[in-house]
């Protein structure tokens, strides 16, 4: 039977592409989406994936949309933890709330979602876990200190929960993008873009299904031995 896998956010940027390689792999898909009605429905029209409305940062949303899930598609053994949002801003003029806002859906969406899974993975003896971290969190950014920490939480999550699933199957794994060519990429201002884009030895914005592809691979039965490690497709970017 075909794997069911969850991707947060996944009617849009990212999302949508991760939703649309694992069901092209063979997956039944369930599009997790925060609230953008219109753009989900006109995703299934086109994609013909299911979307369900919850926020990730609410926990008990979350238990209540994974079992929503199971009970119409059956048992969820793949999650991609793709949804995130950006407020930066330089630390003297960030407020308390776009720190909270960014910690509580990029990070605590993570948490929310692999505790939802995790003891039906557990007793099924297999799972994959995908978080999506990024070079910000790898390195930082000027203007983001909420986004780097959450990022940089979900490369440390990533580690540890891998830890605790390796024996029952479950594996966990973080994709580091850099700079993609989508909406919250755009809402950069163009000129900063500009000298960002200037240091990526590819020369270019990246693609969201070069992310995709990434998520697909670990995301594969064959992947039972990959698990802990951060996959990082950034052009180039940053390296270590
Ligand atoms: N290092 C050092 N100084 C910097 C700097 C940097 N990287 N960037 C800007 N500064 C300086 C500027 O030169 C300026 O100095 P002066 O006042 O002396 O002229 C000062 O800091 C203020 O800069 P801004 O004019 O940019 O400040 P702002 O308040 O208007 O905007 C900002 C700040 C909102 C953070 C804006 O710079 C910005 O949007 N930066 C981009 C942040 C970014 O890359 N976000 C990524 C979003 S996409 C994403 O996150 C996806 C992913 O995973 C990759």
């Amino acid at each position: 039977m075909a794997r069911v896998a969850i991707v947060t956010g996944g009617s849009r940027g990212i999302g949508e592409a991760i939703s649309v390689a694992l069901r092209d792999a063979g997956m039944t898909v369930a599009a997790n989406y925060a609230g953008n009605d219109e753009r989900a429905r006109e995703f299934t029209e086109r994609t013909g994936i299911k979307t369900y409305q919850w926020d990730v940062s609410d926990y008990d949303a979350c238990l209540a949309g994974v079992a929503e899930v199971e009970s119409e598609l059956g048992p969820v053994d793949v999650v991609v933890n793709n949804a995130g949002i950006t407020r930066d801003g330089t630390m003297k003029r960030m407020e308390r709330q776009a720190w909270d806002d960014v910690i509580d859906i990029n990070l605590g969406g993570c948490f929310n979602m692999a505790k939802a899974v995790w003891n039906g993975m557990n007793e099924r003896k297999y799972g994959r876990i995908v978080n999506i971290g990024s070079i910000n969190g790898q390195a930082g950014q000027y203007g983001q200190v909420n986004y780097a920490a959450a990022k940089s939480g979900i490369h440390g999550f990533t580690k540890a929960l891998a830890q605790e699933g390796a024996r029952a199957g479950i594996t966990v794994n973080a994709i580091a993008p850099g700079y993609i060519d989508t909406d919250m990429v755009a809402a950069v201002p163009p000129d900063v873009l500009e000298k960002i884009v200037a240091k990526i030895p590819v020369g270019r914005l990246g693609q969201a299904s070069e992310i995709a592809r990434g998520v697909t691979f670990l995301c594969a039965e064959e992947g039972g031995f990959i698990t802990g490690s951060t996959l990082s497709i950034n052009g180039g970017q940053h390296m270590y």
